[in-house]
């Protein structure tokens, strides 16, 4: 253990479980740790730098802005604040066109529920088995994981969780005093598992239906990830509210909700705020990577990188892998074992992978990984696998 280590363990909360790895340093798709050890990242921090480690664009806006305003309460107007609204909603789907600004995952989707109570007056709230919403009370009461959940309940009253692909229990579930229904168009942590285009249109012709909102939450999945701007655009459906965080900030924390205008008409002032939402270093932070992801293309290049990848795992047929899933640039192979074995086996040879439950391998790299990168790094994977760690253990 290196120093490093030893004081996080000696000062740490405990909530989480560690890696035995110490990163200092990052470059596009390239991590280093303490010992100067250089990793290919196919981790992306949970899919938030998309646009890879330290990008110039980003790093430019941040030092400018810092030298120039900090922090501004939402209560005050701000130049940057303005150009991020402008631009986020440009590239936002164009019925979403209302935005409001926080610093987190969980914090998106805590607002998005006081909005959707607020607006539609009923308090139902409804999400999927195996989803992951966040961790604060609120979020954690959609997210449908019970090893989460339960050293804290009591949550939050009127949440209801349906199984995933299940239309017939969505339907069931619902009535007259839902208020929303959240849904991830992949269930990231839940194991990388896409919904299929016929559900999710089912999920919005029900919301319709019974007069509730649809919340698609694309935390993870949104901003270029699954190889569009957003995820629910694969299915052509059109979300009352979509979430978003990880990504938007290029590395910086910041999320957002996404809202139509009959939504933000129902909301007044004082309902909602955040210190920090919406400050200036965030928003420059976001104006830079949301460029950078338009610039380049990205969406579009984590289609092709990710088409790469489905290709190599279902044709390599390896005997460990029972399933391969995923869209764009987020990856998941579904192992006949424990996971755990063969991230620690990935590391040593110099690449940083994710599970996403106790069997599924996740990759999700930079979107702006070059081609050569990411095919050394899915000859490691594939090399890794057939090694049949478990087996041996
Ligand atoms: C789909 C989804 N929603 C919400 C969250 C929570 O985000 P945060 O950790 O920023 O609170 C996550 C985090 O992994 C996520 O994947």
């Amino acid at each position: 253990m290196t120093t490093f280590q030893e004081l996080e363990t000696q000062f740490t909360s405990g909530v989480y479980g560690k890696r035995n790895l110490t990163l200092v340093r990052g470059q596009g798709s390239r991590l280093w740790d303490d010992q100067n050890r250089e990793y290919i990242d196919c981790a992306s921090g949970i899919s938030v730098a998309n646009i890879g480690h330290c990008h110039p664009a980003v790093v430019q806006a941040i030092t400018a802005q810092a030298q120039t305003l900090l922090t501004c309460s939402e209560a005050f107007y701000n130049d940057r604040r303005a150009q991020l609204l402008q631009k986020l909603t440009r590239v936002a789907p164009r019925h979403l066109q209302r935005v409001f600004l926080c610093n987190s995952g969980t914090e998106a989707n805590e607002a998005a529920i006081k909005f959707a109570r607020a607006s539609t007056g009923r308090t139902g709230l409804i999400s999927t088995k195996r989803s992951f919403h966040g961790r604060s009370m609120g979020a954690l009461s959609l997210t449908g994981t019970p090893k989460y959940q339960e050293p804290f309940l009591p949550l939050l009253p009127d949440v209801t969780q349906v199984a995933y692909e299940k239309l017939d229990e969505l339907a069931e579930a619902m009535n007259e005093n839902t208020a929303a229904v959240f849904v991830e168009v992949v269930q990231g942590e839940g194991g990388v598992r896409p919904a299929s285009q016929e559900y999710l249109q089912g999920v919005q012709a029900l919301c319709r239906q019974h007069g509730a909102l649809l919340v698609v939450d694309e935390i993870q999945t949104g901003l270029g990830r699954t190889g569009k701007w957003f995820a629910s655009e694969h299915s052509q459906i059109q979300p009352d509210i979509i979430t978003l965080a990880k990504s938007l900030g290029g590395g910086f924390p910041i999320g957002a909700v996404l809202m139509t205008q009959a939504i933000a008409d129902k909301l007044e002032p004082g309902m909602h705020g955040s210190t920090f939402g919406g400050n200036p270093l965030a928003c420059a932070a976001a104006i830079a990577t949301l460029e950078v992801l338009e610039e380049e293309n990205l969406p579009q290049r984590a289609a092709i990188l990710g088409q790469i990848a489905f290709e190599t795992f279902t044709q390599a047929k390896l005997p460990i892998v029972r399933e391969v899933r995923g869209l764009g640039l987020m990856v998941g192979l579904e192992l006949k074992q424990k996971v755990a074995p063969y991230l620690d086996a990935l590391q040593e040879k110099g690449v940083i992978a994710l599970n996403a439950g106790p069997t599924t391998l996740r990759l999700l790299p930079p979107l702006i990984i070059s081609e050569e990168d990411w095919r050394a790094a899915l000859a490691i994977v594939l090399e890794t696998l057939a090694s049949n760690l478990n087996a041996k253990s």
